[in-house]
């Protein structure tokens, strides 16, 4: 561990910052009811903060109690889920509230086994509410919260990956303070939502930042890490470089639609059989591969396309055929019109 400097804790920060710049005045911060609490942890799930807040304001007026929604048609609460989306959400909502009728006795769960046993309640929000509404010592780790703290323990990994999570989890609830724990956790909504935000993080202005692993790296914005790619399907084709007496290589110009659509490119083929008859047909002569060379590699967006090249020299005019629209003897290095494939480049770059 890097010595703090102030001699204050990670949750000390966090809760002096909260003190001064954390919001204080959202709609379910007054009566924070575990019903309340809960319906604005399910709308800001996947939604922010100044779209939920008039929505939050007319459902508690159609709906301020759980036996309320409890007892409502489904309709009615989808009506006033309607433009939030998402709405497995309000179906949930609509479940849980019926559980905690008729299994509860009308009481939400005080402890975090019977919260998470709710539909729609995974640990996070579970632990949200608990802490919001009871005060109670619970780690949450929404996206805002996974952002800081990827960042101050620079913990390079996708969240989406187990073991990384599971690391969050634990920094989450080292963290986490003795005392006033409801605020701790708004503290460390707002720090992500405000200051330590995806792409502009305020690092000037952040309490974390003497302890900040990603900071002091000077690069906030490479955590956390982001999915792996997937992998693209692979392909692969010859591309033939004919290569006349002059040193001269032929291209042909692309169909205008597709990949490298109009530009200029080494003429590809399957296989080689195909490569071979066409030449056989085009220039009448048979020939002679003097080279295979490394093969290119070019990612498109849905696929990676592996290109080998073979070159074949010609040493008779027979190559002169294939002057005219759509070929160009090309050497290498002058001006020509139009655009070169990335593969032309890239061969011409490693030569
Ligand atoms: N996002 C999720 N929960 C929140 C809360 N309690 N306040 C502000 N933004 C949030
Ligand atoms: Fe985020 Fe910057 Fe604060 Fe680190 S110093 S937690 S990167 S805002």
């Amino acid at each position: 561990m890097i010595p703090q400097t102030t001699g204050e804790t990670f949750a000390e920060k966090v809760l002096a910052w909260f003190g001064q710049h954390g919001r204080k005045d959202l709609p379910w911060q007054h009566a924070p009811t575990p019903y309340r609490v809960w319906v604005s942890e399910i709308m800001l799930q996947q939604t922010q903060v100044t779209t939920v807040i008039p929505y939050y304001q007319r459902f508690m007026q159609r709906f301020p109690a759980v036996r309320t929604l409890a007892d409502a048609p489904l309709d009615d609460i989808l009506q006033h889920w309607e433009g939030l989306g998402y709405y497995s959400r309000a179906r949930n909502l609509h479940k849980a509230a019926q559980i905690i009728r008729d299994q509860h006795d009308g009481q939400f769960p005080t402890d975090m086994t019977g919260m998470e046993a709710l539909p729609g309640i995974g640990r996070s929000t579970a632990g949200a509410i608990l802490s919001l509404s009871h005060d109670q010592a619970h780690a949450i780790l929404d996206g805002n919260v996974k952002r800081v703290l990827s960042r101050y323990h620079a913990v390079a990994g996708w969240p989406g990956e187990p073991r990384i999570l599971q690391q969050l989890w634990q920094y989450a609830e080292q963290h986490l303070p003795a005392t006033r724990n409801a605020d701790y956790t708004q503290a460390m909504m707002d720090m992500g939502a405000t200051l330590c935000t995806r792409s502009k993080p305020a690092c000037l202005l952040c309490p974390l930042q003497t302890g900040c692993k990603a900071f002091q790296q000077g690069k906030p914005q490479d955590y956390p890490g982001k999915r792996p790619k997937k992998d693209l399907p692979e392909k692969t084709a010859i591309a033939l470089l004919l290569r006349n007496p002059d040193g001269e290589i032929l291209l042909q110009k692309r169909p205008p639609s597709g990949i490298w659509g109009g530009l200029w490119s080494f003429p590809e083929f399957a296989g080689e059989p195909g490569m071979a008859d066409w030449l056989q047909q085009t220039c009448g002569q048979n020939h002679i591969i003097s080279q295979r060379l490394p093969t290119l590699t070019h990612t498109f967006s849905h696929y990676r396309l592996h290109l080998q090249p073979l070159q074949v020299d010609f040493d008779t005019q027979a190559a002169r055929i294939m002057e005219g629209d759509g070929w160009l003897w090309y050497k290498a290095g002058t001006k020509l019109n139009g655009g070169l494939s990335a593969a032309v480049r890239q061969f011409f770059r490693n030569t």
